[in-house]
């Protein structure tokens, strides 16, 4: 039977009935494939990418080429769980006619099935000319690390004088514009709680708080794939990077020694079984 696919109506049901969304980022199909059988609700192509993929600093330098090309390939790697698309920095803040033409492009050429864009009411008019085209989009405040020089690095926001009130404002401006949900980074849980409290979409959380209709991790972050790298906010739900050393250092010191490969794991001439069977027949692929 196929799989029913996570929706955006599936997403507003599960605020409804007080079910918490679960959502991670993936950039490639392999991991895509992991994460979805693994029960992930949401699958964020973030432009984190341009951190943890590409090694970048920021996530500035990310193109919508780049965005489109990973979201092609998580969208592969899927069979239930929504994949959104994030809009990179500056491919949507020039003008709405810019930010219709990319979100468009991501859409179609990435395949993913809703977009995200960093900001509140001040692109409230490019939201709502999106969802009127068809195009589901996801907000997201408080961090936006879009704005990393704009905010002076990765901080958390909110605290300052009215602050509680402008992300208030932003989220209402943002629901009122018809975004089918909105992610609240790094900010006081109490504030995230109101937010939650008072938009009828749902919010996921990063650095949150519990009170969020859903939570987001990068998947690197929570499966341990650095080390030398754990916010307050991240738990590492394995730790990825040692088993990968771990596993590397035992096929190193297997090469040298020339325990690998075995007879078992090569070819031989006139073996039956190596011209009849298709070369990859046996690693279970679908
Ligand atoms: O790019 C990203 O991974 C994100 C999440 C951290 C929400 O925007």
């Amino acid at each position: 039977m196929k799989t029913q696919r996570v929706t955006i109506h599936t997403l507003r049901q599960m605020k409804e009935r007080g079910e918490k969304i679960a959502m991670l980022t993936a950039y490639d199909a392999t991991f895509a494939r992991l994460l979805d059988e693994g029960g992930a609700d949401v699958l964020l192509v973030g432009d984190s990418l341009g951190m943890v993929v590409q090694g970048n600093d920021t996530t500035l330098p990310v193109t919508l080429e780049e965005m489109a090309y990973h979201c092609r390939a998580v969208v592969r790697g899927t069979t239930r769980a929504h994949v959104v698309g994030d809009m990179p920095f500056m491919t949507y803040q020039a003008s709405v006619e810019q930010g219709m033409a990319n979100a468009g492009r991501l859409i179609k050429e990435g395949g993913c099935h809703s977009v995200k864009l960093e900001g509140g009411a001040v692109h409230a008019e490019l939201v709502s000319r999106l969802v009127s085209a068809g195009i589901p989009v996801m907000g997201h405040i408080g961090l936006t690390p879009q704005s990393y020089h704009q905010l002076g690095g990765f901080k958390v926001q909110g605290r300052e004088a009215g602050g509680r009130e402008r992300l208030l404002a932003d989220a209402r401006a943002l629901e009122e514009a018809g975004v089918y949900a909105i992610v609240l980074e790094a900010i006081p849980a109490d504030i995230a709680r109101e937010i939650t409290e008072t938009v009828s979409v749902p919010t996921i959380g990063i650095g949150a708080g519990v009170a969020c209709d859903g939570q987001v991790l990068v998947s690197y972050d929570m499966l341990g794939m650095d080390e030398t790298f754990k916010p307050r906010f991240v738990r590492r739900f394995a730790t990825l990077g040692n088993t990968i050393k771990e596993a590397v250092g035992a096929y190193v010191s297997e090469v040298r020694g020339g325990s690998f490969p075995s007879d078992a794991e090569s070819f031989a001439v006139n073996e039956v079984r190596a011209t009849q069977s298709p070369l990859y027949s046996t690693v279970g692929k679908k």
